[in-house]
């Protein structure tokens, strides 16, 4: 099989390395131009794109985009509960600018895995000339403590030079609401 698309090196080294968890459904959350949606979906898995409204009606337009599963408008998918087996989320975490907004992004990917479903979250890294107000790196610790501010276990991480990676499992039901402030 030949594959086109050059995704993440952090997804490859997760296939890689949990594959034999039965993973099928998959929920590219913030797929942008679909490097790691196509790739997934030509290994095989059933893959679910999901991205902001314009990119998504960009990425229907696509015609790469009949490979996938499904498309979702992120709009909708509070409304949804899809129990997916890994949501992989890149480069997406650091650009939500506000922390109630970063909030309910975790918590729509709780909502939408299945009980000891995958998270995969991958964020620019911060590093010490990073100034400290900038909020679009993280060190590992400050991305642990984001994820698992929701009831998610953290089972692996792993860093390149210019990001970080947390794997993450969900664990137990969700009782929290948030409000905006
Ligand atoms: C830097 S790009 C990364 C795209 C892709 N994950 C990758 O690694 O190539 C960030 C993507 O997240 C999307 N995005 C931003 N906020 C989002 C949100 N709240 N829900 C879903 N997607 C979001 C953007 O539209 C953009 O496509």
């Amino acid at each position: 099989m030949i594959i086109f698309y050059r995704s993440c090196d952090s997804i490859r080294w997760f296939i890689s390395s949990y594959k034999k968890d039965g993973i099928s459904y998959i929920l590219d959350y913030g797929a942008g131009k679909l490097r790691n949606s196509i790739y997934l979906s030509e290994l095989g898995f059933k893959v679910y794109a999901c991205d902001i409204t314009d990119q998504i009606n960009k990425i229907r337009s696509l015609k790469k985009s009949e490979e996938l599963y499904c498309t979702i408008d992120e709009k909708f998918l509070v409304n949804y509960r899809l129990a997916f087996d890994l949501i992989i989320s890149n480069y997406v975490l650091n650009i939500i600018k506000k922390d109630y907004a970063r909030k309910e992004y975790i918590r729509n990917t709780y909502l939408n895995l299945k009980r000891s479903g995958y998270l995969l979250v991958e964020v620019r890294k911060r590093t010490k000339n990073t100034p400290d107000r900038c909020v679009t790196a993280y060190y590992q610790q400050e991305l642990d403590d984001m994820i698992l501010s929701e009831r998610f276990k953290k089972v692996d991480e792993l860093s390149f030079s210019k990001s970080i990676v947390g794997v993450y499992r969900k664990d137990g039901p969700l009782f929290i609401a948030y409000k905006k402030i």
